[in-house]
């Protein structure tokens, strides 16, 4: 099975360089992983690119998307079938468990997966072993275990809908993947070599964007992160294509994040401006509990801009 990723990687901020170093020494070894962060933040392009940098690159990366098992199916689905295990079972089904022999198996939503299954999982996560539906055989099998998810394991295991066992198992190295609005410098990195790729592949002229339009999506919240910012890369592409995009050709839900909501009136007795930067600047690191990327997305500037004010005031 190719299991090459056709897409590059795409991210230079610290918050997504230190992940990525990270999980390149993870990948090294066969341990079990588990890649917790937001929908759309890139969970399973990490979890195949673990694989492809992995020992185990050459055998098949196998997914398995726990929030879209169909209701009665999903233990087939794990551990396969015998032929006539139940109607409309024609032939033997060996199952992604075994399709994933020698190579990796990724769990995406693992949050959502039924207790029945919860517990045979364990158990194969334990001795490796487990049984097909309608077989009396046991069945061996070699996998590495990728996990990821958007919920709180930890809160479905205090209300009973996860296995507090299997959550130890799995917890073994947890990765918190960053949101987009957390990775300082992402956005404009990402805009870029997306818009670029999508232009090659769609034979259209790539559009630019003003400083204004490039102000208002640093500052937007991303709540779709990189999937967001992917399908607004695409969208824009088709209709401003060859163009120049100012703010207002944005989606409204991204201008209106960004609109101005404080007025500021100059007193008659005037102000000392470099004394209201540094109050702003301060203010914002208080506001971002010091995170430097945060503050600087607070007062819509890139992390280099607000590094070098605060170098400019000696705050740092
Ligand atoms: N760092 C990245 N560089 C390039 N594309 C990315 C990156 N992270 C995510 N993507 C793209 O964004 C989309 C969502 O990524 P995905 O891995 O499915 O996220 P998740 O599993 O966290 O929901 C995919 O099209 C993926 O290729
Ligand atoms: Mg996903």
């Amino acid at each position: 099975m190719n299991t090459a990723v056709n897409y590059r990687m795409l991210g230079n901020s610290p918050e997504f360089t230190t992940l990525l170093r990270s999980l390149d020494i993870a990948a090294a070894t066969d341990v079990a992983v588990i890649l917790l962060g937001e929908s759309g933040t890139g969970k399973e392009l990490l979890a195949r690119q673990i694989h492809c940098k992995s020992s185990r690159a050459d055998a098949p990366f196998v997914a398995i998307n726990c929030a879209a098992l169909p209701e009665g199916l999903a233990e087939s689905e794990f551990f396969g079938h015998a032929k006539g295990a139940f109607t409309g079972a024609v032939s033997d089904n060996p199952g992604r468990i075994s399709q994933a022999e020698g190579g990796t198996l990724f769990l995406d939503e693992v949050g959502e997966m039924s207790l029945d299954i919860q517990a045979k999982l364990l158990r194969f996560l334990e001795s490796g072993e487990f049984q097909p539906v309608g077989s009396l055989k046991q069945r061996h099998a070699n996998v590495r275990l990728i996990a990821a998810t958007n919920a709180d394991l930890r809160e479905k295991v205090k209300q009973g809908s996860f296995r507090e066992d299997l959550y130890y198992r799995l917890n073994i190295v947890p990765f918190h993947v960053p949101p987009l609005r957390e990775r300082s410098g992402d956005v404009e990195l990402l805009m870029a070599s997306i818009t670029r790729d999508l232009a090659e592949q769609y034979k259209l002229p790539a559009p630019s964007y003003t400083k204004a339009a490039m102000a208002c999506l640093r500052s937007h919240d991303w709540p779709g992160n990189v999937r967001e910012l992917r399908n607004l890369c695409e969208r824009m592409l088709i209709l401003f294509s060859g163009r120049e995009i100012d703010e207002g050709n944005l989606p409204r839900e991204i201008r209106h994040q960004h609109r101005k909501q404080w007025t500021f009136s100059l007193p008659d007795t005037g102000i000392c401006l470099e004394d209201l930067e540094k109050e702003l600047l301060q203010q914002a690191l208080e506001k971002a509990d010091g995170n430097q990327s945060k503050a600087a997305r607070i007062l819509g500037l890139t992390r280099y801009a607000f590094m070098y004010r605060l170098k400019k005031y000696q705050l740092q």
